[in-house]
This record gives structure tokens, C-alpha cells and sequence, in this order.
């Protein structure tokens, strides 16, 4: 059910984006707005702004912009109606009734998170309490966690015995059923109940928005099965869990990486690695490609190192092909260990033994990753053939020139040569030439860019780019004009969103057309996308003289009608040109057939 436009107005008269800013970012007044440094990308001087008249947040670097709800959606990785409840619940706001039937299945929702969120509170203390000192000691010892990562991911103690939880959970108040519900407790004979898990080293598996879904959890010596996951519930779906999510959604390095192993994620967090996720022991689906797309486009997989992780890794590849992720397979070594042997690691092992220093710089590409590259290009030809030799440097030369080190060129460039039996002078010529054009032509688009400033006025993303930059504007300025003063709307008489030459001012105002004024940009968070909502904010936070505003409301209409005509015009000498195109292509192929 759409959250009601009222409620929208309401909700954001209550929460002033200055205010809520505030909680994350710290502020200082200049010139009637307030700046601070931008959340969004790293930067030392600040050009982030927020303008509390307005109510809309721009940062000038980065282009992220829009109203509070927008704000909280981009700082917190929410979605439209997440945002909405979490701002909700900061001013002491009542969700808007929803039918009876979602009304209940939300309490009951509701209710069983709760029981989570105890049951994990119930395995916190106990890991701190003797009964849990075996799981604390596996933890602390064999697993090299710190207390600050124990208390971070919510690590508990399930103590030896049949029914701690659920005498527990009991005496606050939840019944067998509601525990049964979720998987907490399993149904014995004669109708009674024991814990399921006992005696083991507890993990909360927490979503997107902070609620513990469900649990993982391990032994501690080696006996079977050594992870036990909570069953199917409501709440419990492993097709769409990633563990580490709710950490890994903030990270500030464009992408994500995917292990498996629950404490394979702890572990790389701790070891500074934020962006690691894992799905529950299962393979990936399209729904945890779906989840992951929200917070990234980039994706690195980093399966185990033998026949079932190779498999994994081309399972995920295909449900992965039909996504518009880029995605990197990061190979971890085999290790050789003190016998001479060479075993498998995974991000745990890899950690333990060549430190987190050794794993950053796998992550971020270099030695093997350019060798796998290599690898890969070589797969895809056949270089026993002079063309398949050919073709092999010619796909080669990009990745070499990729390469931000001489050192590193001049190595992976004589390891190609030697494959391909060309000399290892005559690939680096090609590829360091290759590294000119490249440099000459990012110099030149620079030039350009800095050479037209109507060019840096153009929205930043390519789908959203001007076709008719003098009539944008003008549909730029009676949006301007209308945030600033709904009671000009009248003067725009029968314009229609149609009319706008760029698609994206046309849809905004559509939006106001069907909205009660005054207009509030929040509103709009969720009905923009990212990169629109931003747009928006750029226009609105550049300074506007409502002194003039009829009268410039009068041009900016002109323009626009003035262009639709045109267009019109246009349309129909198109249509004219291309009938004539048919009828001397008939002709053609009247003379050819004679
Ligand atoms: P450690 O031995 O604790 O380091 O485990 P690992 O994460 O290195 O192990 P492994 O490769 O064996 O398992 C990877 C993931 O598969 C685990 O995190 C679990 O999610 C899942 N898994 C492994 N063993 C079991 C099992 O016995 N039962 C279930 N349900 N899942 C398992
Ligand atoms: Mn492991």
C-alpha cells in the first residue's frame, strides 16, 4: 500500500532535514545553508550542503542530493518505506493503518523478530557467563576474534543442556508455540519441547535493516553437523540471506565480496575487509543478486579454492550473467604447509597466515589477479594459430596497459611474450603506446569538458543528458520557480509534462501536478531514483530571485511551447523525409528486378 502523501507531509514538517542531517553529519552555517563533509565520498574540504529552507541536502562533488527521506535512504541503504518507518519512529509518528490482514501478519512479524532479538540477548550474557566459557575460549582462541567483533556480530553461547532458551524465553512471556515458530525450539515425543541448539558457539544472522532473522551456529570440536542454521520460518528464507549485510551495506568500497563461510565474513571484517557477505551454505540466488544490487555494482567472489568451490563460483557466474554486476573472481593460493603440502585456504586460513595486508592486496588486483586475467584471455584463443596469436595480444595489450606500475608492465608483459613466442620488447612498445592514446584521449575529453561549461550544467548520469539544453533549461527554471512558489502554478496553464523536452523535468512535474502544494522535495524521494533525486537537488539548491519569477515564468513558457511546436514541426518533416526514402528504395528495387 503507497504511504499516503499527507502522512509524506507530515512526517518531513516533523523531521527537518537540518535536524536529521545532524545526527550524521557535523554542520556549519556559510552563506544561509549549512556544510559538512560529504558522507557519500571521501573528501577534506567540505562541499556538502544542506539548506534548511529548502529542505534538500547537495553535495557538489559527488552529486548525491534530494530531501530528508532521500538523506536517510542513502546514509542507512534503505528503501523508500524503511526510510519512511525509521524517520517514523525518530519524531513519534504512528505508521499509517494498513489493512487488518497486513496489519496482523506485520505484529506477528513483529513479534517473532522480538523473540529473536531476545533469544540473541539470552546467548550474548551466556557467553559471558561461565556456562559459555567453552564457546568464548573457541572463539576468542581457535577463531582469533577480538571481544570488539564478538560484540559487533552478536556472537552468543547456546550452553550444553536440553532447555536453558526455552525456560528463559518462558519466563519473559513467549509461549512454546511462538518458539517452536521460530525454530528455536523443537517438538519431542509426548508433547514436549527441548532446545534445538545446545552446546555450541551461537551466530545471529541479521538483514538489511537490523533484525535478527534467524541463527547459524557451530560446534566446537568436529563433530557433525559442525553448522546447524536455524529451519524455514517466516522470518528464516535462506534464498535471500546474506550474512553480513547489515555491516557490509556501509562499506565505503564500491563493492562487494563474496566468501563462504559465516566466520569467513567475521574474520575479513575484522581484518578491515567491510564488504563481506556470505549467503547461508546454499548457492546464490537471483533474489540475494537482487539484495546485493542495492548496495553495489561491483562484486568479487572469492569461493574456496577447490572442485566444489569452482563449481560454486560457476553457479554463481550464471545467475550472475543475467545482472548487470561487474563481476571479479578473486583466487586465494594454495598454501604450502610445513610438510611440503599444498592445501586449499579459505579468507580465514588466508588471514591466519599471510595477514590481512597480503588479502588487500589480492583484493585490489594485483599479482594474481593480473595472472588470472592473463589466464583467462588465453583460455579464449587457440594460440597455436598465428590468428589466435594475433588475436590473444591484441586482448592482452589493454590488460598490460591497465597496469598502473612500469615494474608490474614489464613482468606480465614478458610472461604473455613468452607465451605467444613474440619478444617481450616488442608487446611492452605496444602497450606502453597504447598507454599514450590513452592518456592523449581522457586529456582531450578534459579539454572539452572544461572548454564548455554547458556541458558541466548536464545532469550527471548519461541516461538523464539534455537533448535540447535551451528549452531544459527553461523547464529547469519553472521547476525552480514552482518549488519556490506553488502559487505560479496557474500561469502554467495547460503545460503538460509531455511538453518538457527532457523526459526527467517532465516526470517531476507530473509529480507535482499530482501532489497538493505546497511541494515539499522529500515527497519526491520516492518516486525519483538516485541519480534524479539528485539532479533535483542540484537545481533547487541554486539561487533563485522569486522577485522576477512571473515574469521569468512567462519566458521559460515560451520557450518551452516554442519547442514543442518545433518538435512537432520536426516530427512531421521526418516523417516526410522517410516516406521519400521508401519510395526511391522501391524504385531501386523496381530497376534491379528489370
Ligand atoms: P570453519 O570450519 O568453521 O572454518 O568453516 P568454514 O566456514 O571454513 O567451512 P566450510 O567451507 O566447511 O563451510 C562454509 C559454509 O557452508 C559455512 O559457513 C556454512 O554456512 C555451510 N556449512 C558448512 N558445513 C555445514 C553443515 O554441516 N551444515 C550446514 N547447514 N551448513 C554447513
Ligand atoms: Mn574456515
Amino acid at each position: 500500500m503507497p504511504i499516503p502523501p499527507a502522512f509524506l507531509d507530515e512526517l518531513t514538517a516533523r523531521c527537518p532535514i537540518e535536524e536529521v542531517v545532524a545526527d550524521y553529519v557535523s554542520l556549519s552555517p556559510k552563506g544561509g545553508n549549512l556544510w559538512g563533509l560529504c558522507p557519500f565520498h571521501s573528501e577534506k574540504t567540505p562541499s556538502f550542503s544542506v539548506s534548511p529552507e529548502k529542505h534538500i541536502f547537495h553535495c557538489f562533488g559527488c552529486g548525491k542530493g534530494g530531501g530528508v527521506i532521500r538523506f536517510v535512504m542513502e546514509m542507512e541503504s534503505l528503501t523508500f518505506p524503511e526510510a519512511v518507518r525509521k524517520l517514523a519512529a525518530r519524531a513519534g509518528l504512528e505508521m499509517p493503518e494498513e489493512d487488518r490482514e497486513a496489519q496482523a501478519r506485520s505484529a506477528h512479524r513483529r513479534r517473532l523478530l522480538e523473540l529473536n532479538r531476545a533469544a540473541a540477548r539470552f546467548y550474548y550474557e551466556t557467553l559471558k557467563s561461565p556456562l559459555g566459557a567453552p564457546m568464548l575460549r573457541y572463539a576468542q582462541e581457535k577463531r582469533r576474534l577480538t571481544p570488539t567483533f564478538i560484540k559487533r556480530f552478536g556472537l552468543g553461547a547456546a550452553p550444553e543442556g536440553w532447555d536453558h532458551l526455552l525456560r528463559a524465553m518462558t519466563a519473559q512471556g513467549y509461549d512454546k508455540g511462538e518458539l517452536l515458530e521460530a525454530g528455536l525450539v523443537v517438538a519431542g515425543k509426548n508433547g514436549s519441547f527441548y532446545d534445538k541448539f545446545r552446546n555450541r558457539l551461537m551466530l545471529p544472522v541479521i538483514d538489511a535493516a537490523g533484525n535478527i532473522l534467524g541463527f547459524t551456529s557451530r560446534v566446537m570440536d568436529d563433530s557433525a553437523p559442525k553448522y546447524l542454521n536455524t529451519p524455514e520460518t517466516v522470518l528464516f528464507k535462506k534464498r535471500s540471506i546474506l550474512y553480513g549485510i547489515n555491516f557490509a551495506k556501509l562499506t565505503k568500497r564500491g563493492f562487494l565480496l563474496l566468501v563462504e563461510g559465516n566466520l569467513d565474513v567475521i574474520t575479513l571484517h575484522q581484518a578491515g575487509v567491510d564488504n563481506a557477505v556470505a549467503t547461508m551454505g546454499t548457492a546464490l540466488t537471483a533474489e540475494h543478486a537482487r539484495l546485493m544490487g542495492r548496495y553495489a555494482k561491483q562484486l568479487v567472489l572469492c569461493y574456496d579454492n577447490d572442485a566444489a568451490g569452482v563449481d560454486a563460483t560457476d553457479r554463481a557466474m550464471a545467475v550472475l550473467r543475467d545482472t548487470d554486476f561487474s563481476v571479479r573472481v578473486l583466487q586465494l593460493p594454495r598454501r604450502r604447509t610445513e610438510t611440503g603440502e599444498l592445501v586449499k585456504q579459505d579468507p580465514d586460513d588466508f588471514i591466519k597466515y599471510q595477514g590481512p595486508a597480503a588479502f588487500e592486496r589480492l583484493l585490489s588486483g594485483s599479482e594474481d589477479q593480473t595472472a588470472y586475467k592473463l589466464e583467462t584471455v588465453a583460455a579464449g584463443h587457440d594460440v597455436a594459430t598465428d590468428e589466435g596469436r594475433v588475436a590473444f595480444l591484441r586482448e592482452v595489450v589493454p590488460v598490460l596497459a591497465d597496469l598502473a606500475s612500469p615494474v608490474e608492465r614489464e613482468i606480465y608483459a614478458a610472461r604473455a611474450a613468452q607465451r605467444v613466442d613474440v619478444s617481450k620488447d616488442a608487446l611492452l612498445r605496444e602497450v606502453e603506446e597504447h598507454r599514450r592514446r590513452q592518456s592523449r584521449q581522457s586529456r582531450r575529453k578534459e579539454e572539452r569538458a572544461a572548454l564548455t561549461p554547458a556541458a558541466r550544467a548536464q545532469p550527471q548520469a548519461r541516461e538523464l543528458r539534455y537533448d535540447d539544453p535551451r528549452s531544459a533549461r527553461a523547464e529547469e527554471g519553472v521547476l525552480q520557480l514552482l518549488f519556490l512558489d506553488h502559487t505560479l502554478l496557474p500561469l502554467c496553464g495547460d503545460l503538460r509534462p509531455e511538453d518538457f523536452s527532457s523526459p526527467l523535468l517532465g516526470k517531476i512535474y507530473g509529480l507535482l501536478l499530482a501532489h497538493d502544494p505546497p511541494f515539499s522535495p522529500a515527497v519526491l524521494d520516492g518516486e525519483l531514483t538516485e541519480a534524479e533525486a539528485g539532479h533535483l537537488a542540484r537545481l533547487l539548491q541554486a539561487p533563485v530571485s522569486l522577485a522576477a519569477g512571473r515574469r521569468a515564468m512567462g519566458d521559460y513558457l515560451e520557450i518551452i511551447r516554442e519547442r514543442r511546436t518545433g518538435a512537432q514541426g520536426a516530427a512531421s518533416g521526418e516523417a516526410e523525409l522517410l516516406a521519400l526514402q521508401r519510395k526511391l528504395k522501391q524504385k531501386q528495387k523496381m530497376e534491379d528486378a528489370k
